[in-house]
């Protein structure tokens, strides 16, 4: 530091400086509040197994204390059945920990290891409480769905060596599980090649139960007199440091723990892995750091335990508001993973092994290996592993396990208005009305708290909210929705039914005594709806109903918020672990899947308003689990309108896809603060890339909707909605493909090209679904260019001007603020409807344009699905699913069928509903130069009459100039979207030999 007479620089300067520091003193620092969240020492559990992974990686001597007993193997159906002891101290009974190995038909493996004891209930609780004495064993009933069969092929291999046993399973056999008795340990292989290790380090920990040895009352009472030294006290308990065990504080709070330490920790290792990916929800790159320090590295291990961090920084392995368990190893020709089924506080670390290549060993390269290791407060250890080979196996597997995202509306992926607040029924009106003035589309107004009379759920506030009916009606006119946010804390007061049902019924979440547990959240003091309890879920279910939540229609749907839970005056801002829900479980147990049971409460409570009345529900989420997929979207929180939080979504938004939850987005905009309408701008130029689209802010920011920038910057965010709005067909269809096949909907590089290692880390842009659109949104201040990677040697053509990219590698693609950076991959047809609407709403039966992008090979290919995008008909059969082909030999454009079901009474129904909709644009870009005198292609559609079976139309030529690439047009070629059909663009002249094209 230069002090002030030190400088020789005019005073003038002098004052200045000194004027820019005050300043700075006084601008209110935005950062989270870390001592209001753990870290890893503070949490007794993450401490003591951290200590003890350093303890054993530091001794040379040690063994892990845990064994496989051989002679209780069972094996039978597919699943191995035997106990694990733990040698506990000298002379004392071993821990027993029956342990199951399942084997699933999806080449998946369950290994679950409990502990007998406790499964018999035979430990005491201390402090008379009520809490189970099981370990956790329910996760799997809210997270899983499916993928459970199992594979009876599974056969122990007759070959092992002593020591081992090893089954073979997985379709061909292909993958083994050699299991080590002592100490206990599993190596899973594919075709021979060991990928995932579990306890390769000894990190292995159940902390079983054991009772406290309280001292006696008299020492106690002196005890209180004096305080003891940290020394002291261990040499008093049972050898160890007992620090943690019994009784935790955090923040003023004190967890009472009648259990006592039981936390379950494993080293599970990625032999050859460089990458992992996965375990949302942190504000990370996509490939994950390593987090025991150095360069580039976190000092902490990654945290679930979802919790309402305000202000989160970037960059952090700090906990956010949701946890998805599930991590993915990849490498060139391999991806596979773990999902952790746990649900209470659960923390990673992960560090990276560099083997350096043998200079002896000729042909072997280095390779890294990834290591990690989980650790989880309590619970069952359930650990679940997928052997891919490919992402999209295991984008399936995890998928068939915990459920494909649910088909949405085609409302729910166009843009939504959100704003803390709205504030009165005129203000949305009025909002709605300047969208319209400003020729803006958008389809989703929402409403925050304030809408409520003193934040009482399900009431309107009868001064500012006086007539919602009328306003859902103006809205309804253009098809437009409403969102209205109801939270899980229901206000403790006078004269509200909602909290007198709640007491009076019981439903609501217990504190450690079993009374009623009281908090505070928004409306104040509060209580908690318990969605553990199928009673209560019922009870909300009832709350919806259109009479009893009087002023919403069938176009309100509904915001779940504060669900982790938030808890204004609780630990860590929730609630206190000891608390008790249905059935006796603690908090602790089940705290990262409580957001999930409320969010599925609401679906189902929506699904159910009104009977007959079967549409699709719409639920945003803040908290989610594993499973928040099957009804619920979600978005990343209170972000900053800072450029480092725009430049952040993307690798989140790109976690969330590729971790099974992918109807995902962030606040465009950012949450707190005013973002500069240049920030704002490309806010929403990266925005129309969030699966899940919404524009939100906090209530003490400036209005922002993107009529009020101005010139030219309200155009520029207008042409970025409306690319959204024309790009909507191929949007549907990737969120078709997501809830068949779980692939993501928008796709990092690595899912994309998973043999080009150069493109692992790539995280700054992204691939819409199976279209080859491949966009790079700008997230620096200033830019006007990017830099796009591209994976392979494809053209990549520029959306708008054909520009051609070509070669591996990275290319600067021109980005000032009126150009959205956005390629499409040769060998596509992206299907797309071009007729500005106001709402996607209107835009049911418009005509669809195809965009044929040619590859090097002149082919190209893609799919398109529809359906009315609002029932449950699509179950019966009620959809188009067709696929366009190009093909560059034939010359021959084609849609052909992809439904091979047979056509019910609500297919046929819906068919005819789309009998006039038709193709009304054809561009194939990438033309070959032979097209150039080609005046008409032919078109035949089945279905015709004879006579007009076979029609010719025109071919535009648009000949390539520099860097475009050619291109044509045929207008209006009379084909019908739901119909097969078959454009000719070959030439008997011409001959079959020029399909060659340009570049
Ligand atoms: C939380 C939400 C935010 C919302 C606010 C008021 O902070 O994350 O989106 O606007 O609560 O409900």
């Amino acid at each position: 530091m230069i002090t002030l007479r030190q400088m020789s620089a005019p005073r003038w300067t002098a004052v200045f400086l000194l004027l820019a520091a005050l300043c700075c003193l006084f601008v209110p620092a935005v950062t989270v509040k870390h001592e209001n969240f753990k870290k890893c020492d503070q949490s007794g559990f993450c401490k003591r197994n951290r200590q003890f992974a350093d303890d054993v990686s530091a001794s040379s001597s040690w063994t892990s204390p845990y064994v496989l007993d051989p002679a209780s193997i069972t094996f039978e159906k597919g699943q191995l059945n035997a106990i694990v002891l733990k040698a506990v101290k000298e002379g004392e009974e071993k821990a027993r920990l029956p342990l199951t190995v399942t084997f699933l038909d999806s080449g998946v493996a369950r290994v679950t290891l409990d502990e007998e004891k406790r499964a018999k209930g035979e430990i005491n609780l201390r402090h008379d409480s009520k809490a189970r004495k099981e370990r956790y064993n329910e996760a799997g009933k809210w997270a899983l769905v499916g993928g459970l069969k199992v594979f009876e092929g599974a056969a122990l291999n007759a070959e092992a060596e002593q020591g081992y046993t090893k089954v073979v399973y997985g379709k061909g056999g292909k993958h083994q599980a050699v299991i080590r008795h002592s100490p206990f340990g599993i190596e899973f292989q594919r075709d021979g090649e060991t990928h995932v290790k579990f306890n390769e380090r000894g990190f292995l920990n159940v902390e079983h139960w054991r009772a406290k040895i309280e001292k006696a009352k008299e020492e106690e009472k002196k005890e209180g007199e004096e305080e003891k030294k940290e020394e002291e006290k261990k040499e008093e308990t049972q050898g160890e440091d007992e620090s943690t065990w019994w009784e935790e504080s955090f923040g003023g709070n004190t967890d009472s723990k009648p259990r006592g330490p039981e936390a379950v920790a494993l080293d599970i290792s990625f032999p050859g892995y460089e990458h992992v990916f996965g375990i949302p929800e942190h504000a990370t790159r996509l490939s994950l750091k390593t987090t025991k320090g150095g360069d580039n590295a976190y000092d902490e291990p990654y945290r679930l335990y979802n919790a309402d961090v305000f202000e989160y920084e970037m960059d952090s392995p700090m906990t956010l508001y949701g946890a998805i368990p599930f991590m993915q190893a990849h490498r060139k020709g391999s991806t596979v993973g773990v999902f952790w089924l746990n649900a209470a506080e659960t923390w990673i670390d992960v560090t990276k092994k560099k083997n350096t290549a043998n200079p002896l060993a000729l042909g072997l390269k280095g390779h890294t290996d990834t290591q990690t290791h989980w650790m989880s407060e309590s619970g069952l250890l359930d650990v679940f592993v997928f052997l891919g080979p490919t992402p999209q196996d295991l984008a399936r597997q995890y998928g068939e396990l915990t459920g494909y995202t649910a088909m949405p509306q085609s409302f729910a992926i166009a843009y939504h208005q959100c704003r803390w607040n709205y504030v009165t029924d005129e203000d949305v009106k009025d909002v709605d009305r300047r969208f319209d003035k400003f020729n803006i589309p958008y389809d989703v107004i929402w409403l925050d708290i304030e809408y409520t009379q003193e934040k009482k759920y399900f009431t309107w506030d009868p001064l500012t909210f006086v007539n919602p009916d009328k306003m859902q009606k103006q809205l309804a006119k253009r098809e437009r929705k409403l969102v209205a946010i109801i939270d899980p804390h229901i206000k403790n007061t006078d004269n509200y039914p909602v909290i007198d049902e709640l007491k009076k019924k019981d439903l609501a979440v217990k504190n450690k005594d079993g009374n009623q547990y009281e908090g505070w959240c928004w409306p104040g003091s509060s209580m908690w709806i318990d969605c553990f309890n199928p009673a209560a879920i019922d009870w909300w279910k009832g709350l919806f109903k259109y009479d009893s939540f009087k002023g919403t229609a069938p176009n309100t749907f509904i915001w779940n918020d504060m669900n982790e839970p938030s808890v204004f005056n609780g630990p860590e801002t929730t609630m206190p672990k000891d608390n008790l829900h249905h059935g006796n479980w603690e908090h602790r147990d089940v705290h990262n899947i409580n957001g999930m049971t409320f969010h599925n409460a609401t679906y189902q409570a929506i699904t159910e308003r009104k009977k007959g009345e079967l549409r699709r529900p719409f639920v945003l989420t803040r908290a989610f689990y594993s499973g928040s997929q099957r009804s619920a979207a979600m978005w990343t929180g209170d972000n900053l309108a800072e450029w480092a939080h725009l430049e952040a979504s993307l690798p989140m938004v790109l976690n969330q896809g590729i971790s099974g939850f992918p109807f995902a987005g962030a606040d465009v905009g950012g949450f707190f603060g005013n973002p500069s309408k240049e920030l704002l701008t490309r806010w929403y130029q990266a925005g129309i890339y969030y699966p899940f689209f919404r524009g939100h802010a906090h209530i003490d920011t400036r209005r922002r909707e993107p009529y009020i920038a101005g010139a030219p910057y309200t155009e520029i965010i207008t042409q970025a909605l409306r690319l959204r709005y024309q790009l909507l067909p191929a949007w549907y269809t990737a969120f078709h493909e997501a809830s068949t096949t779980g692939a993501p909907i928008v796709r990092p590089n690595f899912y994309v090209h998973p043999e080009d290692d150069n493109g692992f880390a790539v995280d700054d842009q992204l691939y819409i679904g199976s279209t080859g659109l491949l966009a790079k949104p700008v997230t620096k201040e200033g830019a006007t260019s990017v830099s796009v990677y591209l994976a392979d040697s494809q053209p990549y053509y520029d959306y708008f001007d054909y520009t051609t990219y070509h070669g591996a590698g990275h290319h600067t693609v021109p980005a000032p603020l009126e150009k959205i950076p956005l390629l499409m991959q040769g060998g596509h047809i992206i299907p797309r409807r071009d007729r500005p609407r106001r709402s996607s709403g209107l835009m049911k039966h418009d005509p669809f344009t195809l965009v044929v992008v040619l590859d090097k090979d002149g082919n190209a290919d893609g799919t398109l699905y529809l359906d009315d995008g609002e029932t449950f008909d699509y179950q019966q059969g009620a959809f188009i699913h067709r696929r366009f082909n190009f093909d560059g030999v034939r010359q021959v454009l084609t849609s052909t069928n992809l439904d091979t079901s047979s056509r019910t009474v609500k297919c046929e129904k819906y068919l005819k509903s789309m009998e006039k909709v038709r193709v009304e644009k054809i561009i194939i870009v990438g033309a070959p130069s032979a097209w150039k005198n080609k005046a008409e292609v032919t078109v035949m559609e089945e279905g015709r009459k004879e006579s007009k079976r076979k029609q010719s139309f025109p071919l535009e030529y648009h000949a390539a100039e520099g860097k475009k690439a050619a291109w044509v047009v045929v207008r209006d070629p009379k084909a019908w979207i739901g119909r097969g059909w078959r454009i000719d663009f070959g030439d008997k002249a011409a001959g079959h030999e020029h399909h060659g094209h340009e570049h």
